[in-house]
C-alpha cells in the first residue's frame, strides 16, 4: 500500500489533483491518498466551490495559511506542512503546477528525504520575473519524479541536467478533469443567466501581476478589450487581485461604459460552460491556454511569453503580448476567420487518462 500525500493550495491546483485522487481511491488496495490543502486560496469562489464541482474529498489537513507576501506565504506553508509529513511519513508527496504551495511543500520534503513527484514538470517561460517560473525551476531540481505534459518539457529538464530516468511523459492531467466534467457542465445555466448565445461572445481572464499591477499596462489592455467588446460582448470573471486593482486604478467606469461584463470568479463547471461556448478567449492564465487547445477554441494569450508552447504549435493559442494595437488587430483577424477547428490537433496524451498513467508509474516505482 502506497501512502501518498497530495498537495493543493491555489485555484489552478484543484482540477489537477482531482483525477489523481479519484484514480488512487479507485485502486484502494494499492493506494492510500491523503489531501493537504495549504489554504493559499481560501475564498468560497477560489477554493470551496472547486472541491464541490470536482468531487474532491474534504482535505485531511488544512494549513490555513492565507494571503501574504511571497516569502511569508512560502515560509508559513513550510512551517505548517513539516509536522504533517513528519507525522504521516508518506511514501510520496505529490505536488502539482507552479504555485507557492508547490515549491514550499517540495522543499520541506527534499530536506526530510521524502520522495516528491511533480506533476506538470518542465514547463518554462524563460521569464524569471514570473514567480511561477522560479517555483517551476526549483521544484523540478529537488523532485524525484518529474511527470510532464508535453515532450518540450522533457527537453527542458534534460537541458537543466536532470537525468532521464526521473522524467516521465504522462500527458495532461488537467485535460482528464476537462473531459470528465464536460457533460456535468451542461447542467450549468451560466449562459442563460448572462443572456448569451453560443459562439456570440468572448471570455476574458486577467490576473498576472505583470498585467494587472501596473496601471499603464492594465490601461493599455483595457483600451484594446473595450474596442473588441464593440464587436461582441466580453465576459470577464475577475480574480480578487484584479477586482481590487480595477477599483484602485479607477477603471470601474471605463468597464461599465463598455460592452465588457465584469462578474465574480466562477466555479469550475460554470466557467467550463462559459468558455466552451465562447467564440474567442482572451487570457493570461496558463491552464486556459491548454483547455482552449483541447476544445479547439481560439485563444489569445495576453503575455509576452508562454511556458506552454505546444498550445501554439499544435493548438489554438496565439501569443499576442500586451500591445494594444496588436491585440485588437489579432482579435479582429481571428473573429473574421471561419471556424477551422478541424485543422487543430490535440497534443499527444491529452486523452483523459493521465491520472491512470501517473498511478501506474508510482506503483511501478514502489
Ligand atoms: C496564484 C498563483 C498563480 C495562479 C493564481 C490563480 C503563486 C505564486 N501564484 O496567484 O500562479 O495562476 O494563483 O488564481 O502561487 N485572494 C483572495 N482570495 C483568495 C485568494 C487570493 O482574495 O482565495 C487575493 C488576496 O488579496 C491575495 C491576492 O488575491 O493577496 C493574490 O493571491 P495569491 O495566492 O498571493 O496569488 P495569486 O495572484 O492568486
Amino acid at each position: 500500500m502506497l501512502k501518498i500525500v497530495n498537495i493543493v493550495g491555489a485555484r489552478p491546483n484543484f482540477m489537477k489533483i482531482a483525477p489523481i485522487v479519484r484514480e488512487m481511491r479507485r485502486r484502494e488496495n494499492d493506494f492510500q491518498p491523503l489531501i493537504v490543502h495549504t489554504g493559499q486560496h481560501y475564498d468560497q469562489a477560489m477554493s470551496d466551490s472547486f472541491f464541490n464541482d470536482l468531487g474532491i474529498p474534504k482535505p485531511d489537513f488544512h494549513l490555513e495559511v492565507g494571503s501574504a507576501s511571497h516569502a511569508v506565504q512560502t515560509a508559513k506553508i513550510m512551517t505548517a506542512f513539516e509536522p504533517v509529513v513528519l507525522e504521516e511519513k508518506p511514501d510520496w508527496v505529490l505536488v502539482v503546477g507552479d504555485v507557492n504551495s508547490t515549491i514550499a511543500c517540495a522543499l520541506v520534503c527534499a530536506k526530510l528525504g521524502i520522495k516528491v513527484a511533480h506533476v506538470e514538470a518542465g514547463l518554462r517561460s524563460r521569464d524569471r520575473t514570473m514567480p511561477e517560473e522560479i517555483n517551476r525551476l526549483l521544484t523540478d531540481q529537488i523532485s524525484d519524479l518529474l511527470l510532464t505534459t508535453s515532450q518540450d518539457a522533457d527537453e527542458n529538464l534534460k537541458d537543466e541536467g536532470i537525468t532521464h530516468d526521473k522524467i516521465r511523459f504522462v500527458g495532461n492531467v488537467m485535460i482528464d478533469s476537462l473531459f470528465y466534467s464536460l457533460k456535468l457542465a451542461e447542467s450549468s445555466t451560466v449562459r442563460e443567466d448572462l443572456n448569451l448565445n453560443k459562439k456570440d461572445y468572448a471570455v476574458l481572464t486577467l490576473h498576472r501581476p505583470s498585467n494587472v499591477d501596473e496601471k499603464q499596462t492594465f490601461s493599455g489592455l483595457l483600451e484594446a478589450l473595450c474596442k473588441i467588446s464593440e464587436k461582441l460582448p466580453v465576459i470577464f470573471p475577475a480574480h480578487p487581485r484584479t477586482l481590487s486593482r480595477i477599483a484602485e486604478f479607477g477603471f470601474t467606469e471605463r468597464i461599465e461604459s463598455s460592452n465588457i461584463k465584469l462578474i465574480e470568479p466562477l466555479g469550475y463547471l460554470d466557467f467550463m460552460r462559459l468558455y466552451s461556448g465562447a467564440k474567442l478567449v482572451l487570457t493570461d492564465s496558463g491552464g486556459l491556454q491548454e483547455e482552449t487547445t483541447a476544445l479547439s477554441i481560439p485563444c489569445l494569450t495576453l503575455r509576452e511569453n508562454t511556458e506552454r508552447p505546444i498550445t501554439i504549435e499544435m493548438g489554438t493559442n496565439v501569443l499576442v503580448g500586451t500591445n494594444s494595437e496588436k491585440i485588437k488587430q489579432t482579435a479582429f483577424e481571428v473573429l473574421a476567420r471561419k471556424a477551422d477547428s478541424k485543422d487543430k490537433k490535440i497534443p499527444p496524451l491529452w486523452d483523459g487518462r493521465t491520472a491512470e498513467r501517473i498511478c501506474d508509474i508510482l506503483f511501478e516505482m514502489k
